[in-house]
Order: structure tokens, then C-alpha cells, then sequence
């Protein structure tokens, strides 16, 4: 991306995002989901949002589908637009996490350059990766929106799986098996996580 924006200076703030977390009595976090189409990252990522939301936990969930009708409706699926789809995504949550928020994020985000891009972001700690472990087998048989059929009927090119690349994260913070188990039991595997690193009391 060139840097057309040259003349312009960082205006600080005077409320810091220390000061939203206190009030939030909760730290704030990017919860990173990445997995093939279908994997279940919506579905947790929601799941998890409800539960979280119930304890008092202020969260927001930046979607894929939702994102690319705006912010993102002028990129395709090349490996280069998804780059960018990324890039912008990455720099929203970096924008969100400064509110205070725990901020969940469903995107297929294929390419580990591409993740690495963006948890580069943001201070060790305030990204975690989570990857719902589904097979491309599972995910086919799901298949929730026909898209799989119609890629392999050579109608949707670049599809994720089929004729597009998935690099699966090589440490991720957490694995869900989100092909196994139960929407609720990855959900609780999170929320453990999250109680681990302290991020849900302060
Ligand atoms: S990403 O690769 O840039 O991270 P993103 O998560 O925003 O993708 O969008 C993925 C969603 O777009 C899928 O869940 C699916 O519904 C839809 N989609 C449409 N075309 C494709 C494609 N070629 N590859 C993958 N997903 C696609």
C-alpha cells in the first residue's frame, strides 16, 4: 500500500484505551478466527460473542460475508484482494481494540503471510489466533450455502479449498475442533483461554 497521506500529524488522546478497559472492567482483544468456508467460525465466533455478552463482556463480531457487502464490496477473492480485504480488517480491529472491546473476527484469512501481517499489529498478546479445525471434507459435506457444489462445477474460480490455497496456522494460540465437537464445548475452550490469560477480570 503507498502512503499518500504524508502531511498529516497523530492527534493523542487524552482517554487511553487503559481507561476504557478499566471501565470495561475487562482487557481488550482481537479474537482472530480463520478456517476454510463452512469451518464454523461464524458460528462460534457468534456463539461466543452471546456468552461473553452475557457475562458483560463488550464485544463486537467483524464478519466476512457482512464486510465484503461495505467496507469491502470493491475486492474479489485473489489472493491479492484478500490480501487487502485483510489488511483493512486487521487495521479496523486495530481501531476497535483501542475502544475497549473484545473484538472477534470471522474471516477464511487463508494465507499465513497475510496473518502474520496482520497480528504484526498489534502488542504480543492482543492477537489471538484461533483455528476451526474443520476438513475440507466436512466443511463440503455442510456446504451451507451451495458454494462448494458450485466450485466444483467450475462456477465460483479461486474458491478457497478447491482452487484456491488454505495454509492451515502452524502454532496457533487455539485449536477448536470445530469439525467434532459441540458449538458450546469450543466455546467454552475459548472462554477458558480467555480466563487463563486474565483478560476477562480487571
Ligand atoms: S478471505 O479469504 O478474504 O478471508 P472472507 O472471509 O472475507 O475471505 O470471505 C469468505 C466468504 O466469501 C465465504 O464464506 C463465502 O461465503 C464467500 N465466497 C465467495 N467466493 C469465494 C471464494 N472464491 N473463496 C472463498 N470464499 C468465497
Amino acid at each position: 500500500m503507498s502512503e499518500k497521506s504524508s502531511n498529516v500529524v497523530w492527534h493523542k488522546p487524552t482517554v487511553h484505551r487503559e481507561d476504557r478497559e478499566q471501565r470495561n472492567h475487562h482487557k481488550a482483544m482481537v479474537l482472530w478466527f480463520t478456517g476454510l468456508s463452512a469451518s464454523g467460525k461464524s458460528t462460534l465466533a457468534h456463539a461466543l460473542e452471546d456468552r461473553l455478552h452475557k457475562m458483560g463482556v463488550h464485544t463486537f463480531v467483524l464478519d466476512g460475508d457482512n464486510v465484503r457487502h461495505g467496507l469491502c464490496s470493491d475486492l474479489g477473492f485473489s489472493l491479492e484482494d484478500r490480501e487487502e480485504n485483510l489488511r483493512r480488517i486487521g487495521e479496523v480491529a486495530k481501531l476497535m481494540l483501542e475502544t475497549g472491546v473484545m473484538v472477534l473476527t470471522a474471516f477464511i484469512s487463508p494465507m499465513r503471510k497475510d496473518r502474520e501481517s496482520v497480528r504484526s499489529l498489534f502488542p504480543h498478546g492482543d492477537f489471538v489466533e484461533i483455528f476451526c479445525d474443520t476438513s475440507l471434507e466436512v466443511c463440503e459435506s455442510r456446504d451451507p450455502k451451495g458454494l462448494y457444489k458450485r466450485a466444483r462445477a467450475g462456477e465460483i474460480p479461486e474458491f478457497t479449498g478447491i482452487s484456491s490455497p488454505y495454509e492451515p496456522p502452524v502454532n496457533p494460540e487455539l485449536r477448536c475442533p470445530t469439525g467434532e465437537e459441540s458449538v458450546e464445548r469450543n466455546v467454552d475452550m475459548v472462554i477458558e483461554l480467555l480466563q487463563k490469560r486474565g483478560t476477562l477480570a480487571l
